[in-house]
């Protein structure tokens, strides 16, 4: 243990570890002190920012509880195989369990060999691996939250509206032309919130035509440029934009401001997420409404499960479907909820 103690209070100095709690006054570690390693894919995610503060928060809060934790963080640039070097930093430092958000997340193999070889522990969070993947060893978990889900509540969002509001269909042609901004290809939370979210439209009888579909990859900017070539290309034919993210809505309302379209001519704005800057939109109605993505509960679920599996207290008290999946449910925002 001595040895480890050592080595974890030099590589909180050499490393500018982010300490918390008792953690940060040297020589008191304990055996069973939480090392978190965490690991995410991309610096410049929005949504994936804020629930990396409500990490550092939870972190923080799990203190008052009398336990000693310890936090590190890694953010990829979008390249799996920096990714995996990370982790292995991370190993090296003496983490004792693991939050990864792959950037494949159909390429785990490499970090669950280090992982296992290691016996720390992996909790993935918010890209999902495939299911077979998570077979391949029983210490690993997920945190996130049902991709469909949260595409149904954005097809019932746009279901509401439509029904209150005959003005939507701007041409009076009783169909609702639509347009989609996708996320990454390849991420569960891209096609299914667009299936879901198009096919509760059509379950509720309304009559839908897809315009055009652009690929943005969360991103504000891409999403700006995307909306311009379709508006380019259909005018004022767009009566609803939906959009995987709220990141992506609010670059394609980026796109009719830089157009000065007057208010009158603008489609229906839906996004996903609920971000300080997605929430302030629906505030100003300027997007009619977003699915809150519970960040808040996945990074107090990670938490708990990260202090459950280094000490192994609170297992017990963890509700796990299939034995390694934690799901945190998604709600409706619109601007009377915000009130
Ligand atoms: C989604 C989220 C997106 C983006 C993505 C990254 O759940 O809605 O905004 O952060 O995760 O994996
Ligand atoms: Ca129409």
């Amino acid at each position: 243990m001595e040895v480890k103690k050592i080595l974890v209070a030099g590589l909180a100095a050499s490393l500018g570890i982010q300490l918390f709690g008792a953690c940060a006054r040297e020589g008191s570690y304990e055996e069973e002190s939480v090392y978190v390693g965490v690991a995410y894919y991309d610096q410049s995610d929005t949504f994936i920012n804020a629930l990396i503060d409500c990490l550092k928060e939870e972190s923080r809060e799990y203190e008052d509880k009398g336990c000693e934790v310890a936090m590190q963080f890694r953010g990829a640039g979008g390249s799996q195989r920096t990714q995996n070097d990370q982790v292995k930093e991370l190993i090296d430092a003496g983490c004792n369990v693991l939050c990864v958000n792959l950037v494949d997340r159909a390429d785990p193999s490499e970090i669950i060999d280090l992982a296992r070889e290691n016996d720390v522990p992996v909790i993935f969070f918010n890209r999902e691996p495939v299911a077979e993947d998570m077979m391949q060893w029983d210490r690993l978990y997920y945190v996130g939250a049902l991709a469909g889900q949260s595409g149904t509540m954005q097809g019932e969002l746009a279901v509401e509206l439509i029904r209150s509001d005959a003005g939507i269909d701007r041409n009076r042609d009783g169909k609702i032309q639509y347009v989609v901004l996708e996320g990454e290809p390849g991420h569960q939370d891209a096609i299914i919130r667009t299936e879901n979210a198009v096919d509760t439209l059509k379950r509720n009888g309304i009559e839908v035509e897809k315009l055009s579909y652009g690929i943005a990859n969360w991103n504000r900017a891409q999403a700006q440029n995307q909306m311009l070539q379709m508006i380019s290309q259909h005018q004022n034919q767009i009566e609803l934009v939906l959009a995987n993210n709220d990141d992506m809505a609010l670059g394609a309302i980026d796109a009719y401001e830089k157009l000065n379209y007057t208010e009158s001519a603008l489609p229906v704005f839906l996004g996903i997420d609920g971000t300080d800057v997605g929430l302030e939109a629906v505030r100003e109605e300027k997007m009619a409404g977003t699915v809150y993505n519970d960040k808040e509960g996945q990074a107090k679920a990670m938490m708990e499960l990260a202090a459950a599996l280094v000490t192994g207290e609170g297992m017990d008290k963890i509700e796990l479907e299939k034995e390694r999946y934690i799901f945190l449910p998604y709600s409706k925002i619109t601007p009377d909820v915000l009130d």
